[in-house]
């Protein structure tokens, strides 16, 4: 099939990556010639773990061709997949310029039948929006040539998005019209194989499953984390509460972990825009909004903790800090627990230097030269008066928990992300503090002959 990938961000570059990987002719549109150009030399702009190979794999086989030409563009797919930004309005609504703005360019240019495919993150109502703009600028070339609009919302994880695109667990589809089903059926047969997917429904209902999925999410992660201050409170382990539950089959154990507050570029979005869709139609979402108060308030938790360990004054302490990006496997800065966190500690006089295994470049952007950033975990130890963890990277669950104590001028780590065993660290010598747990102090060492 030809396809269209319009918008070459995190979802159109593996969404357009993994649909050349079947066999099918790609063509991706950007309009920000910096990418375009990067991965027309061969480079990658996100980290995504087996991406790399993929894109180069299907560029050099020819399927996989990247443009900021936007008539070539319209030309090339019968396929037009919409994986532009919807990045939060003023008043927290989805900002859907951009995809309004690649509906016109497909009204303006097109010849010949398109399947237009919402694969971005929209409100309910947005297709009708897509089908408007669209026909509009048909009709101002007094043109009368037939296209469909489907949702086709994307739930690809960052950090496992190529595993989760080629083995999807379900492919939602809002469709009200059957060519455009069969086309649909057509263009995921080939990642389905095992059995049906495709989950086919009304367009306004496609749209808001996204939303509710992401809202789900976001709840559980806020109702643990609720739970977790409570547990610490009450003077129980929050990680022994979640085994409890999470052994409930109408609980399950995904998603059922306490921290420092999600970020990344969906959840915090995702929850305030369906907040706005409701208030637009007179409805209050009062359990998303505590979600997200909840959510404010635990990014601060670490920063109640090292109050705890050193006073409100941190003039002139220095702290580690091991991860920066909003969640493991990616390089993704945004909304970024790290960010908040990092900013109160220096406001409070302290300095910081950080280590993460990817996303240090991206963390420069957000944060300039106001921290220091290390190039192995243990090299941010030095002269740091306590170590913090904010990402769960693979890299930070085992680390040589000797050395970290001799490093620390106080063997402290506060631990945003519940990696280590309290009884261990207590024997390492080490005082452990993380969410939900309380703090276990470090035991007297033996001192060493
Ligand atoms: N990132 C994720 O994990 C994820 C997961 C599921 C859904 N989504 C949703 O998918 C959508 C895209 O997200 P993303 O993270 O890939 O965004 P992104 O910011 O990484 O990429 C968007 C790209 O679209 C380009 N663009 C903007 N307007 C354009 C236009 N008119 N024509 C061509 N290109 C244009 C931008 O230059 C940018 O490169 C959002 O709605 C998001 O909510 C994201």
């Amino acid at each position: 099939m030809k396809i269209t990938i319009i918008g070459t961000g995190y979802v159109g570059l593996v969404s357009g990556t993994c649909l050349a990987e079947v066999g099918n002719d790609v063509l991706c549109l950007d309009l920000d010639p910096k990418k375009i150009d990067t991965l027309n030399a061969g480079g990658i702009p996100i980290h995504e773990p087996g991406l790399d190979e993929l894109v180069h794999r299907n560029a050099a086989a020819g399927r996989l061709r990247f443009t900021t030409s936007i008539e070539e563009a319209v030309a090339h797919g019968t396929i037009q997949m919409i994986a532009v930004g919807t990045p939060p309005d003023e008043d927290g609504s989805a900002d859907l310029s951009h995809v309004v703005a690649a509906a016109r360019n497909i009204g303006r240019h097109m010849s010949a039948y398109k399947l237009v495919v919402d694969k971005s993150t929209v409100p309910v109502g947005t297709a009708d929006r897509v089908r408007a703009a669209i026909a509009e600028e048909l009709a101002l070339r007094g043109a009368n040539i037939e296209f469909s609009v489907v949702s086709n919302p994307e739930f690809l994880k960052e950090g496992a998005a190529v595993e989760d695109f080629m083995r999807p667990d379900r492919i939602v589809v809002g469709s009200d019209d059957e060519r455009a089903t069969k086309l649909m059926h057509t263009l995921y047969q080939p990642f389905q194989r095992n059995h049906e997917r495709l989950i086919v429904m009304d367009v306004r209902s496609a749209e808001l499953t996204k939303y509710a999925a992401n809202a789900m999410l976001a709840t559980r992660i806020s109702f643990m984390n609720e739970l977790a201050n409570l547990a610490e409170t009450l003077g129980a382990d929050i990680e022994l509460v979640r085994k409890g539950i999470g052994s409930d089959p109408r609980i399950g154990y995904h998603f059922l972990y306490a921290g420092c507050g999600y970020g990344g570029s969906c959840f915090p979005k995702d929850v305030t825009a369906l907040q706005r869709t409701a208030q637009d139609h007179g409805l209050t979402l009062q359990v998303l909004a505590a979600v997200e108060e909840v959510n404010a308030r635990q990014k601060l938790r670490l920063i109640d903790k090292v109050e705890r360990h050193f006073g409100k004054d941190l003039q002139g302490r220095h702290f580690a800090l091991w991860g920066l990006a909003f969640k493991p496997n990616t390089d993704d800065m945004r909304e970024a627990p790290a960010l908040t966190i990092i900013n109160q500690l220096l406001r409070r006089g302290a300095t910081v230097t950080a280590y993460d295994p990817i996303a240090t470049a991206e963390a420069r952007k957000h944060l300039g030269d106001t921290i220091h950033y290390a190039d192995s975990p243990m090299a941010a130890l030095d002269n740091a008066d306590a170590l913090l963890i904010v990402t769960e990277w693979k890299v930070f669950r085992s680390p040589d928990f000797t050395r970290i104590r001799k490093e620390l001028k106080r063997p402290i780590i506060i631990d945003g992300r519940n990696l280590y065993d309290p009884a261990i660290m207590a024997e390492m010598g080490i005082t452990y503090d993380a969410i939900g747990r309380g703090v276990t102090e470090a035991k007297q060492q033996e001192p060493q002959s």
